[in-house]
């Protein structure tokens, strides 16, 4: 298990692959903890699979902050990563601004979307001695403007813009990188060509690390699961069983416990 950031540079070399997940709340932080994954991360998907919200781009800081801490409090050997949500960085500024809070509410690292066309926010927020996390390939804040999730180097061109990202978010000093929806051998090339760990989701199997959004792993969010998202389990099922059980039960003279 990852036990200290400094540690990502080893793995990257010697293995083994990180696995990190999504957690929103303290009582799932405990549980992916204890079953020895890598890195919790507060994502910003907390829109779509907590609050119920279309897409990421209504969550705000509130929001992160309010579920930053309750992962914070698991107290997990699992370090954390915040995730600065969309307009939470515009400026350089504002990006130190909202990663220093994220970090307040304890997480370890901060991660936003975007490669070059953020590195002054990038930079102002590993100036300010706040770890930094990337991500690129398909930005699920630049959903709304580009019309959809749409999976990224496809052609030579669009592979060679996430290649620069990446270059320029590792020489940044970004300690890993989350390659998200890209052609595999694009994302396999990065990995190769930059010092960062690389966490895919949807991007292969080549990759330093893997990244799911947990309700997709438990099939605990069953009106939507990304296509090279595998669910290990049916919690929406078992919840539906387990309801109608006790529904059954409070309506009839036969509930244990009334
Ligand atoms: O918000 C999130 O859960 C993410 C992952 C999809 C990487 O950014």
């Amino acid at each position: 298990m990852l036990t200290a950031l400094s540690e990502l540079k080893q793995r990257k070399q010697h293995g083994p692959p990180l696995a990190v997940l999504t957690a929103y709340d303290y009582p799932t932080a405990r549980l992916l903890d204890e079953a020895g994954v890598d890195l919790l991360l507060v994502g910003d998907s907390l829109g779509m699979v907590v609050l119920g919200l279309p897409d990421t781009t209504g969550v705000t800081m509130a929001d992160m902050l309010h579920h930053t801490r309750a992962v914070a409090r698991a107290k997990t050997r699992a370090l954390v990563i915040g995730d600065l949500p969309y307009h939470a960085y515009d400026t350089p500024e504002e990006a130190v601004k909202n990663a220093r809070l994220l970090m307040e509410a304890g997480a370890h690292a901060v991660k936003l979307e975007g490669g070059v066309s953020m590195l002054p926010q990038v930079r102002a927020i590993l100036a300010a001695g706040i770890p930094f996390v990337g991500h690129i390939g398909m930005l699920p804040q630049s959903v709304v403007e580009e019309g959809g999730y749409k999976k990224k180097g496809r052609t030579e061109e669009g592979a060679r813009l996430l290649m620069e990202d990446a270059r320029a978010l590792d020489e940044a000093g970004a300690c890993a990188i989350v390659l998200e929806s890209m052609m595999p051998e694009v994302a396999a090339a990065i990995t190769r060509a930059v010092t960062a760990c690389t966490i895919g989701i949807g991007a292969g199997k080549e990759t330093d690390g893997q990244v799911l959004v947990t309700p997709d792993l438990l099939g605990s969010f069953p009106w939507f699961r990304p296509p090279f998202a595998k669910a290990r389990a049916d919690v929406a099922g078992e919840t539906l069983r387990a309801v109608r059980e006790y529904v059954a039960d409070c309506r009839s003279s036969t509930m244990p416990e009334k």
